[in-house]
């Protein structure tokens, strides 16, 4: 029997996923297909009643603009879903009966990715983090979790930032947190002493634009972009100028869709074929 995992969304023709995942089936020669699903809301539930006993499915990613709504689908929520309030891997539990089970590996993507470009955490580090949606949310989580010395949240709508800070703050009172506007006059401080400058907005994607100044940033330390198309965005290229340590969007990319491979198939996930996949079809290996 062909096993499947799917993603889900609308739209999802530019997903790099199949390509991804279905490197990763044939390097481990599973019998198995991964295929995106184009799909409206009101789609999910018959959708999820065609796939749940077929007993060929591993699970399902889920993605704009159903990370949130799935919820409502699942039987349970494991990992880091909760903190996140989105799930973006769904496995199939079978122990007794059929139960969807959702999790977030968007934190774990992040955290590795960090890991493997630059060997470090965010533990003791004093970061910015530019954005206040979905991503930004995981990458806070994340901070929070590694014992960050300071985060600072700038968002371009200030109200978004308190709200991911007052709703995550909890979670390590011991670590200093604030909001700012993202703006040239009230990031400078903060990036001044910055250690990480993490770009967690969708700003850059497929275009020149910057979400700052790349002449703010400070000159020594690390720049994450979370933005993996272009590779190299213009805030990275600022920030090498600049003398700083980058760290590509691609890696998380990579790294939340291996953390979903592992817990489908139970295997460890072949990266490199996975990174080389993602990096082929983006066309600029
Ligand atoms: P995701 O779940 O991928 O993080 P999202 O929830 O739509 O996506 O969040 C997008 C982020 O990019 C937000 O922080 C958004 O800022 P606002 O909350 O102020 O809208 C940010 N963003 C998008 N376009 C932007 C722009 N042109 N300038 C600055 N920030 C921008």
């Amino acid at each position: 029997m062909t096993h499947r995992a799917y993603v889900i969304g609308k739209p999802i023709g530019h997903s790099l996923s199949p390509v991804m995942h279905n490197a990763a089936l044939t390097a481990c020669g599973l019998d198995a297909r991964y295929e995106a699903v184009e799909l409206d809301g009101a789609d999910l539930e018959t959708w999820i009643a065609s796939i749940r006993d077929d007993g060929a499915t591993y699970g399902f990613n889920v993605t704009v603009p159903h990370k949130e709504r799935i919820l409502q689908h699942l039987g349970g929520i494991e990992g880091d879903a909760e903190l996140c309030h989105a799930v973006n891997t769904v496995r199939l539990d079978r122990a007794n009966g059929v139960r969807l089970v959702g999790t977030n590996t968007d934190t774990l993507g992040f955290r590795q990715s960090l890991a493997e470009a630059a060997d470090m955490s965010l533990r003791g580090q004093r970061v910015v983090i530019l954005g206040a949606g979905g991503a930004a949310r995981a990458i806070t989580v994340v901070a929070l979790q590694d014992g960050a010395a300071e985060i600072v949240l700038a968002n371009r709508h200030i109200e978004r930032a308190r709200d991911l800070l007052n709703d995550l703050s909890g979670l390590a009172e011991d670590v200093p947190i604030r909001a700012v506007e993202l703006s040239a006059d009230r990031v400078r401080a903060a990036l001044a002493t910055a250690t990480v400058v993490i770009n967690a907005t969708s700003v850059g994607m497929r275009s020149r634009e910057s979400p700052l100044d790349p002449d703010l940033l400070p000159r020594s330390g690390l720049v994450v972009d979370i933005v993996y198309n272009p590779r190299r965005t213009a805030l990275l290229e600022g920030a090498r100028r600049r003398g700083a340590v980058v760290v590509e969007g691609l890696g998380m990319l990579v790294h939340q869709a291996a953390a979903a491979f592992e817990i489908w198939t139970g295997r460890p996930a072949p990266v490199q074929e996975m990174r080389d996949a993602a990096e082929y079809a983006l066309g600029n290996p």
